[in-house]
C-alpha cells in the first residue's frame, strides 16, 4: 500500500512550538519514523505539509489513483474547514484523521472536528504514535 500522510496548517512548526503538548520531534523527523515504519511493513508513505487551505485540498484531490489511502492531520482547519471536508467527502480514498493531542481535553472549540464524519475513522491523543496508529491501520 501506498499511504499520503498530509499534515496541514502550523504542523511544519512541529519541535519547535508548544512542545508540553506536540513534543520535541520535528516534522521531518517523525516523517522520517512513518516512512521506516510503513517499509517495514512492505508499505510505502509518502509526505505533504501546507499552512494553505487550497493547498491541503488539492493534495487531497490529486492523491486519488495514486495512494491507496490518507492519513491527515488538518491541524486547526479540522475544527472549521468546510473545504477540506469537502475534499475528503469527494474521494473514495479512505482517510484516517489524526492529532497528535487529545483535543478532547483541551479548549471547547477543539472538540469539534468538521472532518470526523466523511473519514474513516479517526486516531488522536497519542503524540507522533497517533500517525503510527493510522498508518498501521491502513496494514492490518
Ligand atoms: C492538532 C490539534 C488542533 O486543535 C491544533 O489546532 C493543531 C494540532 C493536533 O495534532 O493535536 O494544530 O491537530
Amino acid at each position: 500500500m501506498n499511504i499520503l500522510v498530509i499534515n496541514g496548517v502550523n504542523l511544519n512548526l512541529t519541535g519547535t512550538r508548544e512542545k508540553g503538548i506536540y513534543g520535541e520531534e520535528t516534522l521531518d523527523e517523525i516523517n522520517a519514523e512513518l516512512r521506516a515504519f510503513a517499509e517495514g511493513k512492505g508499505h510505502s508513505a509518502d509526505f505533504f505539509q501546507s499552512n494553505l487551505e487550497g493547498e491541503l485540498c488539492e493534495a487531497i484531490q490529486s492523491a486519488q489513483g495514486r495512494y491507496d489511502g490518507i492519513v491527515l492531520n488538518a491541524g486547526a482547519y479540522s475544527h472549521y474547514s468546510i473545504a477540506i471536508r469537502d475534499a475528503i467527502a469527494a474521494t473514495s480514498l479512505p482517510v484516517v484523521e489524526v492529532h497528535m493531542s487529545n483535543v478532547h481535553a483541551r479548549e471547547a472549540f477543539r472538540r469539534t472536528s468538521v472532518l470526523t464524519e466523511v473519514c474513516r475513522g479517526e486516531i488522536l491523543g497519542f503524540g507522533k504514535r497517533s500517525y503510527l496508529l493510522a498508518l498501521e491501520s491502513f496494514f492490518l
